[in-house]
């Protein structure tokens, strides 16, 4: 029989349920509609047992997150599973790949689950935002301890099949055909053990939840889902019948938080930015052997994300020694990763045998692709990549890694422009998600799609931009540099802008983040290239390098440092600098609050954003956004700057037009925020 995407067949005393909605067989309103009729017929065919498994790549990964946004179709996830568990027959989950969210609810709702070995388990909904709404926080602690129910639930924490049957979540756990070891289990069932909705809660011990709600509590700004899950985890003392429906009324409530709206758009974004409309169709280059060129600090990180994803590399620098400092370095982030278990040991020693680190270019000759990452410096690449032609095949894909020069320039003269594209990587190479994959005019599709292939491949977030300075995410930092300066120039101090941030949920403040990443190479950039006179300037950064405060290298900087520490701590030195500077200026301060201080550099990445979709350097907002949550740290539950800006329009226009009116000339508004 087949209901919808869900079919059932009796064979011998067995019902053999098997749901097909690829690609990760989602419980849409099809399948639980399927589900719900295919329990009726089990009931019918007076089978000793139901075998419910999936077809594809994993059992049900999940919710349809489309349906999140409208009105809840019948039947409700919740009441399916509610049939399963009261029905006659015992349903036995057979379960392989990612069993998450409502397939791990599903699976909780019948009398026995086996799964193969590789299966994992996880209650993701905490990740949208979200509680789960089909019974996971009051079935899953009436079957393993609370202390997995709360990294589960609260936590996200994706658990192995290993983990979860020693834990009691799995009674069968079997080599990787479930459904062959859930008929073997079948032939010999054991006794019918109670429903989960009826047993008593495996643990009376609360003390993993408390302990969980100070850890939160203590993190100053954070999403609330996790906590919303602790709550919904502490009624597993009232009775199923009460519980349950509390976390669904919750969940319901939720779909329409503003966390759940934006960490849902985050989340689409992501899908959306992986396939750009100029890479769809486009054949793809094999890539095997990665040439990098440049081992310091960027051209080792990138090695070490090649080799971690099974690539070959040749990494080429200037001198034996140089080659020699930069495989030690690389050798130090593999090993790093073997402690942190991302890596095992087997594997790790297999690396030497696809690694080089020589000065000679002629490593080069069978590489696929060559990332530059050498000095910032045009005509240094430039030779970099005169040099490579020679060796490479002229198919091979040339790629730079610079952060702010133009990659025509940089490309100038090589044969094959269409083969040429810019890899822009973020520090530390091995472990920032952020890649930005830079087109210049002649890039050709199949080196775009290829460049997004290693990116998937590298286990990063590829963002397609185009060329400007900074390209989309330098820029954008810029301007909001440049903005957080002005607030400081007009009356903010620089603790308490990042005091504000911080109170919005950055981890830290613009401020903080010049201190930690230096004051050097920005100030050397700044008397390289002066801003156009139009622009605003505000000499403190200079002042500041002008009196030795460096950043936490030299324990000071926009803040003071205690040796030693990263704490930021109020400096007087530069409050009195930036009094000094309103003086001469003759500035009259005026107080900014927190939520101004929010309202305006929030808009200006919102405002630089728009103006780079205008003009067609990034394909989208989503593609502003993902730049801004994988490399920028702007907090994953509000979105992205592009989305708060479009969830916040009329503060947006606001501090744009107010920041437009007190420093003239400085700003470009978008069409987007002109009120
Ligand atoms: P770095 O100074 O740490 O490393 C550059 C390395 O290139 C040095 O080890 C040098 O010996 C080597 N090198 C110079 N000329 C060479 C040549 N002709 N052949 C072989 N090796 C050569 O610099 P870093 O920070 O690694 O930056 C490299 C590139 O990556 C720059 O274009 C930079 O703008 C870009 N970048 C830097 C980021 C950062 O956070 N530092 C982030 C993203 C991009």
């Amino acid at each position: 029989m087949q209901f919808g995407p869900v079919s059932v067949n009796e064979m011998d005393d067995l019902a053999f349920v098997a749901i097909d909605n690829p690609p990760v067989n989602a419980t849409s309103a099809a399948v639980r509609a399927g589900l719900a009729n295919a329990v009726r017929e089990v009931e019918a065919s007076g089978a000793k047992a139901a075998i419910l498994s999936c077809a594809g790549r994993t059992f049900v990964a999940g919710g349809d997150i489309s349906e999140f946004g409208s009105p809840p179709k019948d039947p409700a996830l919740c009441d399916v599973i509610s049939l399963i568990e009261a029905s006659s027959v015992p349903w036995i989950a057979a379960m392989h790949g990612t069993v998450f969210g409502g397939g791990l609810e599903i699976a909780l709702g019948c009398a026995f689950r086996v799964a193969a070995t590789s299966t994992r388990f996880a209650l993701p909904e905490v990740n949208l935002g979200l509680v789960p709404g089909a019974g996971g926080t009051q079935r899953l602690p009436r079957l393993v301890s609370m202390d997995l129910c709360v990294a589960m639930a609260s936590g996200g924490a994706v658990v192995g099949a290993q983990r979860f049957h020693e834990a009691g979540g799995l009674d069968v756990i079997a080599g990787d055909d479930p459904v062959a070891a859930a008929k073997a289990f079948a032939d010999d069932l054991p006794d019918r053990p109670a429903a989960l909705s009826k047993r008593d809660v495996v643990s009376a011990d609360d003390s993993a939840i408390v302990a969980e709600r100070e850890k939160l509590h203590a993190r100053a700004r954070g999403p609330q889902a996790p906590l919303h899950c602790l709550d919904a985890l502490e009624w597993v003392r009232l009775p199923f019948a009460e519980g349950g429906p509390k976390e669904r009324a919750l969940h319901m409530e939720l779909r329409q938080s503003a966390e759940s709206v934006a960490l849902r758009a985050a989340f689409f974004g992501q899908r959306t930015v992986a396939k750009p409309s100029a890479i769809k169709g486009a054949d793809l280059r094999n890539v095997e052997q990665v040439a990098i060129i440049g081992g310091g600090l960027m051209g080792t990180g990138i090695a070490t994300a090649c080799l971690l994803s099974g690539l070959s590399v040749a990494l080429i620098e200037q001198s034996d020694e140089g080659a020699q400092k930069a495989l030690a370095t690389i050798s130090a982030n593999l090993d790093g990763a073997v402690k942190r278990g991302k890596l095992s040991a087997e594997k790790r020693a297999a690396i030497d045998d696809v690694l080089v680190a020589t000065a000679d270019m002629a490593a080069t000759a069978s590489c696929d692709v060559a990332i530059e990452a050498v000095f910032e410096d045009v005509p240094v690449k430039q030779a970099v990549f005169a040099e490579l032609e020679k060796h490479m095949a002229e198919d091979a894909i040339f790629a730079t890694n610079t952060s702010y020069l133009d990659p025509l320039k940089i490309f100038d003269g090589i044969s094959g422009p269409e083969r040429c594209i810019g890899l822009h990587f973020f520090s530390p190479a091995h472990i920032m998600k952020l890649l930005e994959v830079i087109r210049t005019p002649q890039t050709s599709s199949q080196t775009l799609a290829t460049g997004f292939a290693l990116a998937r491949r590298l286990g990063k977030i590829a963002v397609l931009s185009g060329i400007c300075d900074g390209f989309i995410g330098n820029r954008i930092l810029a301007a909001q540099r440049r903005a957080a300066q002005y607030l400081v120039a007009d009356g903010a101090m620089p603790f308490d802008v990042d005091a504000a941030m911080r109170d919005f949920g950055y981890a830290m403040g613009p401020f903080e983040v010049q201190d930690m990443a230096g004051h050097q190479i920005a100030w050397a950039n700044r008397k390289a290239n002066p801003a156009p006179a139009h622009i605003r300037g505000v000499p403190l950064a200079d002042a500041l390098c002008e009196a030795g405060r460096f950043g936490l290298r030299s324990d000071a900087g926009w803040h003071d440092y205690t040796e030693g520490s990263r704490k930021p701590e109020r400096s007087a030195l530069v409050e009195q600098m930036v009094e000094d500077h309103r003086k001469v200026e003759g500035i009259a301060a005026r107080a900014f609050t927190r939520q101004e201080i929010v309202q305006r550099l929030l808009a200006v990445l919102a405002n630089e954003g728009a103006l780079i979709v205008e003009e067609g350097i990034a394909e989208d907002d989503a593609a502003v956004d993902q730049v801004q949550l994988h490399g920028y740290a702007f907090p994953r539950w509000k979105g992205g700057p592009m989305h708060h800006a479009a969830q916040n329009p009329d503060a947006t226009n606001a501090a744009m037009t107010a920041m437009a009116e007190e420093s003239r000339g400085s700003w470009t508004i978008s069409r987007r925020f002109q009120s």
